[in-house]
C-alpha cells in the first residue's frame, strides 16, 4: 500500500537527521547490536537507541530481538522499503562522515572475527568432544548424507570447517573438497585428520566466509555446518557462497533452530540464538535460492535444521549436485 502524504512526510522527518541517515546507511549493510552502533557512531547510548526507535516507528529500520540482544538492519519489506533505497541512493558518495563509518564498521567486524578466531584458536584440540549440543552428532551426519542423496559433487565447499570432520564425512563422495575457516589452530588439527584418513583430493585453508578466495560458479555443493550462528552478517555471508555456487549447485545449511539458550552467547560466542525457518527462507529468496524442504532433528533441548537451497540452473543444464 502505498503511503498517504502525511506518512510520506513522517518517514522523510524520520530520516531528515545526519545521525539517522548514517544509521540508515549503517544498518544497510548487515544487523547490528545498539552497542555496536554506539561504537560506529561515536555517540551515547541514549542517543543512538532514541535515533533507532524513530527509524524504527518509520518503519525505515527493523529490529529483530533475539534473546537479551536486539539486532537493526533495514526493513526488507512494507512500504518503508523504497524510501530508504532512494535516501541510501542519494547520499553524497565519498562523504567523510560516511566514509569514516564504513571504516569503523570494518574496525566492529574485524575485531568479532579476531575475538571467534582466538576462541577457537584455543580449542582447537578439545573441539572434537565439544561439538555436540545435546543433538547427537552422528544422527546429524546420517540426516545429512541421506538429504545428500547419493549424488556425487565435482566440489564441494565446506565454510568454516574447524576441525574438518565435514570435509571427512564428505569426502567419499567428492571430486574434490576444501575447506575454509578463520582460525589456524582449528585448520591443524583438520590437515592431520585429512592426512591420516588419506583423502588427498582434500584440503584447508585459512580464509574468512565474507571473502572467499575463489571464483564465480566454482562449486557444486557448499556446506556450513554450526557455523552461521557465529556471522554478524548472515545474508552477507550466504551470499557470498552462492557466489561462488555454480548454476545448478546447492547450498546447505546445518544450524540450531531459535532457542533461548542465551549462555550460548558468553559460553561459545554464539552471535545468534539460532534461525527461524522464515528468516533462512527470506535470506534464500534475497539471493535467488530454490529452497527445499528443510530437516529437523529434535534433541532434548536444542533442535538441529538442515537447510538446503539450488542456485536455479539455466534451462537444459545438468543438474551438479
Ligand atoms: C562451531 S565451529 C564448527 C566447525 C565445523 N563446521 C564443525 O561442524 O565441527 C565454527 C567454525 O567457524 C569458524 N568461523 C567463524 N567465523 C568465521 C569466518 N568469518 N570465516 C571463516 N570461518 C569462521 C570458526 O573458526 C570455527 O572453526
Amino acid at each position: 500500500v502505498p503511503d498517504s502524504l502525511d506518512q510520506l512526510v513522517d518517514r522523510l522527518k524520520a530520516a531528515a537527521e545526519p545521525s539517522r541517515l548514517r544509521l540508515l546507511a549503517i544498518c544497510s549493510r548487515g544487523e547490528w547490536t545498539v552497542s555496536e552502533l554506539v561504537r560506529i557512531l561515536g555517540q551515547s547510548q541514549p542517543r543512538v537507541s532514541r535515533h533507532l526507535r524513530i527509524l524504527a516507528e518509520a518503519g525505515l529500520l527493523e529490529r529483530l530481538p533475539e534473546g537479551s540482544l536486539a539486532f537493526y538492519r533495514r526493513v526488507r519489506e512494507g512500504p518503508g522499503v523504497l524510501l530508504a533505497r532512494r535516501l541510501l541512493e542519494l547520499l553524497p558518495p565519498g562523504d567523510p562522515m560516511v566514509e569514516a563509518d564504513r571504516r569503523r564498521m570494518e574496525a566492529v567486524r574485524e575485531e568479532r572475527r579476531r575475538r571467534v578466531e582466538r576462541w577457537f584458536d584455543t580449542r582447537a584440540l578439545a573441539w572434537d568432544s565439544e561439538r555436540d549440543l545435546g543433538v547427537d552428532g552422528r544422527r546429524v551426519e546420517r540426516a545429512l548424507l541421506e538429504r545428500l542423496g547419493g549424488v556425487r559433487p565435482r566440489r564441494l565447499l565446506d565454510v568454516g570447517t574447524g576441525t574438518g570432520r565435514i570435509l571427512e564425512l564428505l569426502a567419499p563422495l567428492v571430486g574434490e573438497g576444501i575447506g575454509i575457516d578463520i582460525s589456524h589452530r582449528m585448520l591443524e588439527v583438520a590437515r592431520v585428520r585429512l592426512d591420516r584418513a588419506g583423502f588427498r583430493h582434500c584440503r584447508v585453508q585459512q580464509a574468512d566466509m565474507y571473502a572467499l578466495p575463489f571464483p564465480d560458479g566454482h562449486f557444486d555443493l557448499v556446506t556450513f555446518h554450526q557455523v552461521l550462528h557465529f556471522a554478524d552478517d548472515p545474508e552477507a555471508a550466504l551470499g557470498e557462497t552462492v557466489r561462488v555456487l555454480a548454476p545448478g549447485g546447492r547450498l546447505v545449511v546445518v544450524d540450531l533452530a531459535r532457542h533461548d539458550r542465551e549462555e550460548l552467547r558468553r559460553e561459545r560466542r554464539h552471535r545468534r540464538l539460532g534461525f527461524e525457518d522464515a528468516e533462512m527462507r527470506s535470506w534464500f529468496a534475497t539471493l535467488g535460492l530454490e529452497p527445499e524442504e528443510p530437516v529437523r532433528l529434535a534433541g532434548e533441548e536444542l533442535t538441529v535444521v538442515i537447510w538446503t537451497g539450488r542456485k536455479p540452473a539455466p534451462r537444459g543444464l545438468r543438474v551438479a549436485a
